[in-house]
């Protein structure tokens, strides 16, 4: 069944939210909190994992108000119908399926008719059979050494997940360095090539068209650096590419039986979990890239069969909508609280945004309300000691989500404390504030009421300010998959909620197509 068609803003739901909006945009998180039960009752659990939506600025009955929209928009008919391979993709004619790519389940999955996951279960075993091969040393160079560098060659989707996952999962890796390559300034290839050798470097080509300028570019700088010390002979050796378009790959000299595939159900910001994560397994080995999977198909199976009130990924959607289109805040900060998430924001804001910053509904309209939201971020603790004084104490409203983990990997304990004492605290100090008795008191020690008086509104927070709380136990392999799929859900819901097409990117074709034009215009 193809997706519904509702503008959001012409429901009842929708003119509920708005009075409801009218009466409680003024409430106070202080005020709130006075209700001891409010902590649980809005914290959400599942394996591992509690999200705590406590700090934001709801009611139980603005939550009701946002389920009934979500059951007004047909949310529930709309995940079956990405689930079971509805063309919902409507726009490229293609099924949506990254959630096929780490189902175990036994239940097929028709694309045209055919079962996809046959051909799933098979790359997998692929990408398994040639991990093991190049881990173990068993994979020789041409000159009949092992692997030790591992270089991706891919851009967009086929880099920030892969990336953003291998530097995630740094405590998992084994010995193989693993580098990315995107950037079609020369001078990002050149910094990664200098210190490799051709003789035990492999090299993935990810591009899912095999046509994307800045990929295939440096693709072709890569291969005529090897072939100053190698051979063509020796391609198949050092060369492997993850594509559907198997003639580029091939027209390349990229050897059939060292092409892993990709499909044109599956878009590129949510291809980590096809043969665009080779690179993970690698670096982290099969069976962790395994455990990845699973995590994420247990999101899967809770965002699928979970009431939208427990709804982890549905129920941050929603509030993400609340302040998006009711307290018009503008962007949404994601600040994960370990050092091993630093290129968790930036592969966001390609998933999110590339998403769901559309100004198009599913009518082909030009909405009249707001859609994606403004995805940015940090690591904590470094950003409270840059960007946090704005979300603090700054003019703009910017709802915050904190990613946290109650174990730390190194176990070294003392800084952990720390750490967590720091992701806790600021989300107090967002929610609380400091009144301008409390500050007067604070400076009572000094004397001098002219300098209280003149420091005092400096010194004031007002709080108010909202966060979430996403804590893990530890990042596993398998919290990192939950994690993931959790904003892959919360993107799905906005996208429905917005009406709004969220798997096509028509908007990053029209500078292509320039620089092209400025290209041949030059030759
Ligand atoms: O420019 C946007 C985009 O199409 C992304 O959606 C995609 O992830 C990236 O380019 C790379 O595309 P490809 O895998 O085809 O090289």
């Amino acid at each position: 069944m193809a997706l519904q068609n509702i503008n959001p803003t012409k429901t009842e739901s929708w003119k509920k939210l708005n009075q409801h909006f009218s009466e409680v945009q003024n409430l106070e998180l202080k005020e709130l909190f006075k209700d001891s039960s409010r902590k649980d009752d809005f914290t959400l659990s599942t394996d591992g994992l509690s999200v705590d939506l406590s700090k934001n600025r709801i009611t139980k009955e603005t939550m009701d108000l946002l389920i009934s929209l979500a059951e007004e928009v047909d949310l529930k008919g709309a995940i079956e119908s990405q689930f079971t391979g509805e063309k919902i993709n409507e726009t490229e004619g293609r099924a949506v399926l990254h959630t096929a790519l780490r189902s175990t389940s036994e239940e097929p999955v028709l694309v045209d008719g055919k079962n996809i996951k046959p051909r799933i279960q098979s790359t997998l075993r692929k990408i398994k059979s040639f991990s093991k091969k190049v881990i173990s040393g068993k994979w020789k160079g041409y000159t009949g050494k092992s692997i030790t560098d591992v270089v991706n060659i891919g851009i967009g989707g086929s880099d920030l997940g892969p990336d953003m996952v291998v530097e995630s999962l740094k405590f998992y890796q084994n010995h193989l360095n693993v580098h990315f390559v995107s950037n079609v300034d020369g001078d990002h290839v050149s910094e990664v090539i200098k210190h490799l050798d051709p003789e035990t470097t492999l090299f993935i080509i990810v591009s899912k068209t095999f046509t994307t300028q800045e990929t295939i570019s440096n693709a072709e700088t890569i291969k005529n650096w090897f072939l100053k010390s190698a051979t063509i002979f020796d391609i198949p050796k050092h060369f492997v590419a993850v594509s559907t378009n198997l003639d580029a790959v091939r027209r390349f000299g990229i050897d059939k039986d060292n092409v892993f595939p990709m499909w044109n159900w599956v878009g590129g910001r949510f291809s980590l979990w096809s043969a665009v994560g080779l690179s993970i397994s690698l670096a982290v080995g099969f069976d962790n890239y395994r455990k990845l999977l699973d995590g994420a198909e247990a999101m899967d199976l809770h965002f699928r069969n979970t009431s939208f009130e427990n709804n982890i990924p549905v129920q941050l959607a929603l509030i993400s909508v609340w302040y998006n289109n009711f307290f018009m805040a503008e962007s949404e900060a994601i600040l994960p609280y370990s050092q091993y998430l630093s290129k968790l924001p930036a592969y966001l804001q390609q998933a999110i945004m590339e998403s769901n910053g559309k100004g198009v509904d599913r009518n082909g309209e030009v909405v009249d309300y707001q859609t994606g939201t403004i995805i940015w971020g940090s690591t904590g603790t470094n950003m409270q000691h840059a960007f946090m004084q704005l979300v603090h104490q700054g003019t703009k409203l910017i709802p915050t989500e904190f990613i946290g983990f109650k174990e730390s990997l190194h176990g070294l304990e003392s800084h952990h404390k720390k750490l967590m004492a720091n992701y806790f605290g600021q989300m107090n100090a967002l929610a609380f504030g400091k009144t301008k008795q409390e500050v007067h008191l604070e400076l009572k020690t000094s004397n001098d009421e002219d300098l209280i008086q003149k420091l005092l509104p400096f010194k004031v927070f007002e709080g108010n300010r909202p966060s979430t709380a996403i804590l893990f136990d530890k990042l596993t392999p398998e919290a990192l998959g939950k994690l993931i799929a959790i904003y892959e859900h919360k993107i799905f819901t906005q996208g429905i909620l917005w009406n709004i097409y969220s798997f096509d990117q028509f908007g990053v074709e029209l500078g292509k197509e320039m620089a092209k034009k400025l290209l041949n215009k030059e030759q």
